[in-house]
């Protein structure tokens, strides 16, 4: 008799330890998305669940994480939108419906490495589109309707290295927009 209660008592404690660190990540890893955490970096992935607005999603308590949103239903980034994803090192936005991206819509995303947008409807990189994002080392936004590069778009990433471009609607790049990022090793 006792040892049962003593059994059913271990078992609610072991499965509030298990919902608790499911706290510990953030809300989204208990209901939308699937979070996994591999030698200290959490992947939480969001993709294909019908998300429209980013405010549907919020951000996970984890020091280094990625985030993947590919195929969802996002339009529109708005100004401080990632405000609170300081954690984030790898953004998917691959395969949305995105044309519009506010000055100051990857605010809080210093830390950010790779920026994924292909396959959306980005049509310009204005001066202020990638603003804050000063750790980029790697953007992929090809597949999109781009006609403009502003000559200053690139200007503030210094740690770009790769730059995937390719099926957009550019017939010219402006002069010396590559002026400001390191160096390219050819290969
Ligand atoms: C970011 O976090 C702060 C502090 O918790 C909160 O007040 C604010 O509403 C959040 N901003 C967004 C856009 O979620």
């Amino acid at each position: 008799m006792h040892i049962w209660i003593l059994k059913i008592i271990l078992l609610i404690a072991s499965s509030l330890r298990l919902i608790e660190m499911y706290d510990n990540y953030g809300e989204i890893c208990r209901n939308l998305c699937t979070c996994e955490e591999k030698e200290a970096i959490l992947t939480v992935s969001c993709e294909n669940r019908g998300i429209v607005r980013l405010t549907e999603i919020s951000p996970v308590q984890f020091s280094m994480y990625h985030l993947l949103l590919t195929g969802n239903l996002l339009k529109k980034l708005s100004l401080n939108d990632f405000i609170n994803y300081t954690g984030v090192t790898i953004l998917h936005l691959g395969n949305n419906d995105i044309s519009e991206v506010e000055a100051g819509a990857f605010n809080g995303l210093q830390g950010l490495k790779r920026l994924h947008l292909n396959n959306n409807k980005i049509e310009s990189l204005r001066e202020d589109t990638l603003a804050g994002l000063e750790s980029l080392e790697y953007l992929q936004i090809d597949y999109n309707y781009i006609t403009n590069i502003d000559t200053h778009a690139l200007s503030k990433l210094h740690q770009l290295t790769v730059m995937i471009l390719n099926d957009n609607m550019l017939s010219t790049l402006p002069a010396n927009i590559f002026r400001n990022v390191p160096s390219p090793t050819w290969i």
